[in-house]
């Protein structure tokens, strides 16, 4: 079995705490629901994983170790006790499940264990999955074009990568979809926040994956500013510093997305490491003019905690 180390503290089981109770929720809803029943269902998994996870710090002696890790969460562990459920399972184990599957997995041997896990632990569904060894992002730009009717099909699409992959092209595509709710981990302080350097505007190579991730240049006059005169960055580029925090870059994130789909929870999940320090904002935001306020209410309600 190949083992996939990821997610060094309670942040990580926050977050797909979040997604499994919204997956739950929105199968409900396409299921009691008579107009949304003519929907077909898709979920999109981009940074698939293996489909559990291997928890770094847990120490399977230590009983108050365990206590902490299972008690901070709703997630059912029907996996060896180190084994966390990650993305891929917890789509799987719904009681209701969808239509279609789609995992997008770069990593081989993270692929190979994903496609071992579907056919031994989910047979029925191994039908209704496809396994892609290939980039989330490629894949997710095809699936809003190609492959899917989106006035007959409605998707859950989850983008959960380390870094900065996911540019801000790809979401205003998946927003024109007006078919795809979506929940998306935005690395603000393991990959912008280090962007954005302190001493002076980022060098041309930060900027412009800066610009390509905000979709915009707007962060330049929003994060800098001269120290001498309180002008805008673009008054004084050479001498500029950077006055801006988490929270605000975050709502700048936040404001963009707002732009681009027809709802977004006004709410986003901080994930913070065990020091406090902010690592992720999981973001959620529905393309969906129709179910829009539905999804963004329960999403909205999912992200306090
Ligand atoms: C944070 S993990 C995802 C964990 C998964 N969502 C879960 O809960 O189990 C990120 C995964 O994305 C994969 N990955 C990295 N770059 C990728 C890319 N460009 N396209 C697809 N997968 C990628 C990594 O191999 C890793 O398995």
């Amino acid at each position: 079995m190949t083992e996939h180390r990821f997610g060094h503290d309670a942040w990580t089981e926050r977050k797909l705490d979040a997604l499994g109770r919204y997956l739950v929720e929105w199968r409900k809803i396409f299921t009691a629901n008579s107009k949304a029943q003519y929907f077909k269902t898709l979920y999109v998994d981009a940074f698939a994983g293996t489909g559990s996870r291997k928890n770094p710090r847990l120490d399977v002696g230590d009983a108050s170790n365990q206590q902490n890790l299972f008690t901070d969460n709703n997630l059912d562990v029907s996996v060896p006790d180190e084994y966390r459920r990650g993305s891929a399972r917890i789509a799987l184990e719904l009681a209701s499940p969808f239509d279609r599957y789609i995992f997008v997995e770069k990593n081989p041997a993270h692929a190979a264990e994903l496609k071992r896990m579907i056919a031994e632990d989910f047979p029925a569904l191994e039908e209704r999955c496809r396994v892609w060894e290939n980039d989330g992002c490629d894949i997710m730009r095809e699936l809003c074009t190609t492959h899917f009717d989106w006035n007959r099909w409605r998707a859950v699409a989850f983008l959960d990568p380390y870094g900065m992959n996911v540019e801000a092209d790809l979401l205003w595509r998946i927003g024109q979809t007006k078919a795809i709710d979506l929940w998306l981990l935005f690395p603000l302080g393991m990959g912008v926040n280090r962007l954005l350097t302190s001493r002076g505007v980022p060098h041309k190579a930060f900027a412009d994956k800066l610009t390509r991730v905000f979709g915009d240049t707007d962060w330049e006059n929003d994060f800098y500013r001269s120290p001498a005169t309180g002008d805008l960055f673009a008054d004084a580029p050479a001498g500029a510093e950077k006055h801006t925090d988490f929270d605000a870059i975050g709502e700048h994130y936040r404001k963009r997305l707002e732009g681009r789909f027809a709802g977004v929870a006004p709410r986003a999940k901080v994930l913070t490491n065990s020091r406090g320090n902010p690592l992720y904002w999981l973001f959620f935001a529905s393309a969906n003019p129709v179910g829009a306020p539905t999804a963004v209410r329960i999403a909205n309600y999912l992200m306090a905690d």
